[in-house]
């Protein structure tokens, strides 16, 4: 496995990757990896002559209150195991090789699947993440791209980016990773305290109520919210960020559960927030509902 760390040797390496004809597959990550991570390259690995890895804490999708400053990093740590795992390439570059002094060029995608979830709570955020991972598709050249299920929001971003410039590029999505307990994994669950990760808990087993609810044949989505809040604020230690039951694919709101349907739920425990979620698939109601 090789470390590069300049943009310029990254893209040199990549072209003449492209003009051997092998396919690129990119693993974007902000490091400190897990094996949510580990997931996604053995994916890439399965599906590409050549791996990609990036790990760089992109400064620019972190707001100024939230955590860009104590986010977790272990270069040496994250080398071994992306090694371990087959990757062929680590791009690692600073903040300055990203973003020097005269950089003025940011990639924004506007309307709904902004404008709500995660985007009302971390203004900026997915402008943040669309500027570095274009950036990242343009340094690579990928043929495939991969994220994690568990940020739903900012793969459907990112696909409709991809959709709207053209980029000739697939975006895979990969299922999320858990503990055996049903905590997602997280790079930022290393925040918590014994007693938080405890009560961080509610959040998975609130969005599976909600999940369990429509597989009893509820189909009005305000109920599945309703609930879903109910069991986070019934929960010692939770603070609700928010909680949606929306569309799948698109994020729009639902008269009636059908299709691909999204329950996810942002909490605090404590000062760490947590995003979780549960999408599935709904069959329209038959009976008499
Ligand atoms: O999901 C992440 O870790 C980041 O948002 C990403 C996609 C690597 C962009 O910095």
């Amino acid at each position: 496995m090789e470390l590069i760390r300049r943009v310029k040797e990254m893209q040199e390496t990549c072209l003449r990757l492209k003009k051997e004809r092998k396919t690129i597959g990119l693993v974007p990550t902000m490091g400190y990896l897990h094996a949510g991570h580990l997931s996604l390259v053995q994916r890439a690995r399965k599906e590409n002559d050549i791996v990609v890895m990036s790990n760089f804490v992109n400064p620019l999708q972190f707001g100024p209150k939230e955590d860009f400053a104590t986010y977790p990093r272990d270069l040496e740590r994250d080398n071994k195991l992306a090694a371990e795992v087959g990757v062929d390439y680590v791009f690692a570059p600073t903040a300055e090789e990203m973003y020097p002094g005269n950089y003025s060029t940011y990639v924004e995608v506007t309307g709904e699947v902004t404008g709500k979830m995660c985007g009302i709570s971390r203004p900026g955020h997915f402008k943040g993440v669309t500027t570095v991972v274009c950036k990242l598709f343009l340094i690579t050249q990928a043929d495939r791209a991969y994220f994690g299920q568990k940020d739903a929001q900012q793969a459907i971003v990112i696909r409709r980016m991809v959709q709207d410039l053209n980029i000739p590029l697939q975006i895979i999505t990969c299922p999320i990773i858990r503990e055996e307990d049903g905590l997602a994994l997280s790079s930022r669950n290393t925040y918590l305290s014994p007693e938080e990760r405890e009560q961080a808990l509610a959040l998975p087993r609130a969005l599976r109520v909600g999940q369990q609810l429509i597989q009893e044949g509820e189909r009005d989505p305000k109920r599945v919210k309703e609930k879903i809040l109910q069991v986070l604020e019934s929960s010692p230690g939770i603070r609700v960020d928010y909680v949606e039951v929306v569309n799948g694919d698109t994020l729009s709101e639902l008269i009636e559960l059908k299709g691909h349907v999204l329950l996810a739920a942002a909490v605090y425990v404590g000062k760490t927030r947590l995003i979780d979620n549960i999408d599935l698939e709904v069959e329209p109601c038959t009976a008499v509902c």
